[in-house]
């Protein structure tokens, strides 16, 4: 945005863990923290729109998450689907477009075909929501390397023309909630220069003064990529 000074980050991206955590505090079954998790992504969307976040990158679902037990993939999928009926039109009313990152195709074809339906829906949007589906950053990796092979050199900038994130605006402020203090293959690349926020919020807990408060932080930092 043209009015923002330059320590605003554009582009946020969210570790988005504690799910199970916040469940397990209140005896809950583990399901019921991921249908919390996803009205922690209805405040979050809507706090970026407040705050002036141009883009926020969410991680959801990464290629290790299937790992999990049946049951609990299961209920991961039904929030899915509910989450994306109950939310498009709100997405597009208020000037969101949806992105996904990862291998969402690997997905049950009505899921594929929901987020497709969302993604063409949305397409109109002014501010960018990604979603990191099946998503994993070695593989992505991988995948742009590749790509970038078949029409020439392998370089920095080619591959990163090739990352599913080429579109966005860079990385700057990458916030992990749950207290963990790891990238759990989230952004690898895009992270090389972003600001991270580690958080001890469970992500059912985060709301716009979490968001507020990364976004102060992040205003503080001095940003030298290698310079002095
Ligand atoms: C994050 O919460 C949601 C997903 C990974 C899908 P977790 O389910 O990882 O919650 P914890 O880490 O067990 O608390
Ligand atoms: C990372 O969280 C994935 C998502 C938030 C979707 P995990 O809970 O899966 O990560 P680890 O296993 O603690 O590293
Ligand atoms: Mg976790």
């Amino acid at each position: 945005m043209a009015d923002q000074p330059q320590n605003h980050a554009r582009h946020v991206a969210i570790i988005m863990d504690g799910n199970g955590r916040w469940a397990k505090k209140r005896h809950l079954p583990r399901a019921l923290g991921h249908r919390e998790g996803g009205e922690a992504v209805r405040r979050t969307v809507k706090a970026c729109e407040k705050l002036g976040v141009e883009c926020l990158t969410l991680y959801a679902f990464s290629s290790e998450n299937w790992k999990r037990d049946e049951e609990e993939i299961g209920d991961l999928m039904l929030l899915m689907r509910r989450f994306i009926e109950a939310n498009l039109d709100d997405m597009v009313k208020q000037g969101v477009k949806l992105k996904i990152i990862g291998d969402y195709k690997a997905f049950a074809p009505d899921i594929v075909e929901k987020l497709e339906y969302a993604l063409a829906k949305t397409a109109g949007g002014v501010r960018t929501l990604a979603v990191a589906l099946n998503y994993g950053s070695q593989q992505e990796i991988a995948r742009a390397a590749a790509k970038a092979a078949e029409h020439g050199a392998i370089t920095p900038e080619t591959i990163a023309a090739n990352l599913d994130t080429a579109d966005l605006p860079p990385l700057d402020l990458l916030i992990r909630t749950s207290g963990e203090v790891r990238l759990s293959n989230f952004l690898l690349w895009q992270a090389a220069y972003a600001e991270m926020i580690f958080m001890d919020v469970l992500w059912p807990d985060f709301g716009e003064e979490h968001l507020q408060a990364a976004l102060d932080e992040f205003a503080k930092r001095e940003r030298r990529y290698g310079g002095r």
